[in-house]
């Protein structure tokens, strides 16, 4: 295990924001994670996945621990259904791609999410209608305090929309290191209410998509609005949908009536933060090399040298004028640092 010191962060965060290191070590393995983890207590560890939901807005002094653990498994099969054991550091995209290889379903409408498999249950992340949790089974982790490894299931993670116990009680305690997936191998439960993947399937003529065509037709859709990370620096969505009360959303739907929204349930309602951000101006709109994208105003983006602090400074102007525009908060879903 090699530990290197005063390491730029900048190739391991999407948004190519610059940041340092004091200390960084990459982890191949359980062994090597859980001997990093060892490490004198005095030394802060900050654990470094895909690096596609963070803002780095200054240096981070601690020991930047990359994990790197790689390796797919077959972990129980019958006639119908496969269990995918996946390591924490194989990159979702192409755990995605080996499934759809092999026509196991379950993943097709994550598609194309940046980042790697271990980050991803943190925030159940979630696109074109499924969410991380409709496939999940259970994970692996090492808890920080103790280096010891446990498992959690499906319920124990507690999963919401872009929201677990590792973002709430459990923040910051432990590192997941592998992550098992339930998926069909027959009879595949294909997703396409999601408006525009009914659009893309139409107008290639796909009446019996399979979930090749579902995975196609949700990259078609990504690089039309989301910016390809490689080619400009983001975190993807930068703020969450916020989900109002019933009487916040009365009062907004009277003022707002053209505004698009989804019943999450009889007494809330989740209203696009993109086309609050919009309406409130910000769509297109760039500050230096900080700015917001043109085709989804949900995503911040990185023009080349903006620092975190500026992308930051443009997250809250945002924030504070859609909440004085709608009296609604909008909260980040990118962690900051
Ligand atoms: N909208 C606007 N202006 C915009 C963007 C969106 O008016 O600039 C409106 C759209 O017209 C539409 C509504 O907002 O009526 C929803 O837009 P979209 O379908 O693009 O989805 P979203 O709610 O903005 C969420 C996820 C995305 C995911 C898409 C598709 C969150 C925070 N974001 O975006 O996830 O890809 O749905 O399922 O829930 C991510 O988390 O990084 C991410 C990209």
């Amino acid at each position: 295990m090699h530990i290197q010191e005063h390491i730029s962060l900048k190739p391991y965060n999407t948004f190519g924001i610059e940041s340092s290191a004091r200390y960084f070590v990459s982890v191949n393995t359980i062994e090597e994670l859980q001997e990093a983890l060892a490490m004198p207590n005095y030394l802060k560890k900050f654990l470094l996945g895909g690096g596609s939901n963070i803002l780095l807005t200054g240096a981070i002094d601690a020991l930047v621990i990359h994990v790197n653990l790689k390796g797919i498994s077959i972990e129980h099969e019958r006639e119908h259904q496969i269990h995918i054991s996946c390591m924490a550091g194989e990159n979702w995209h192409e755990l995605v791609r080996y499934c759809i290889k092999n026509n196991y379903g379950g993943m097709e409408n994550m598609s194309l999410i940046p980042g790697n498999v271990g980050t991803a249950p943190i925030q159940n992340i979630g696109a074109y209608g499924v969410e991380l949790k409709d496939i999940f089974l259970k994970c692996s982790a090492i808890e920080i305090a103790t280096a010891k490894e446990v498992s959690f299931s499906h319920s124990e993670c507690d999963f919401g929309y872009r929201n677990s116990i590792f973002k709430s009680t459990h923040k910051g305690k432990y590192v997941i290191t592998r992550v098992t997936f339930r998926l069909t191998k027959v009879k595949h439960n294909i997703q396409t209410q999601y408006g525009a993947i009914q659009e893309q399937l139409t107008s290639n003529n796909i009446e019996d998509p399979t979930i090749k065509d579902i995975s196609d037709a949700v990259i078609a859709i990504r690089q039309s609005k989301l910016p390809d990370p490689k080619e400009l620096g983001n975190s993807g969505s930068f703020f969450k949908n916020p989900v109002v009360d019933i009487k916040t959303f009365n009062t907004f739907n009277a003022k707002f009536p053209e505004a698009p929204y989804y019943e999450v349930s009889d007494r809330e309602f989740k209203i696009p933060a993109g086309w609050l951000i919009e309406q409130a101006g910000f769509k297109g709109s760039r500050y230096g090399d900080a700015g917001v994208h043109k085709n989804q105003a949900l995503v911040l983006v990185n023009y080349g040298d903006a620092t975190g602090a500026q992308i930051w400074e443009l997250a809250l102007k945002i924030q504070e004028k859609v909440r004085t525009d709608f009296g609604i908060l909008i909260e980040p879903e990118v962690n900051v640092f």
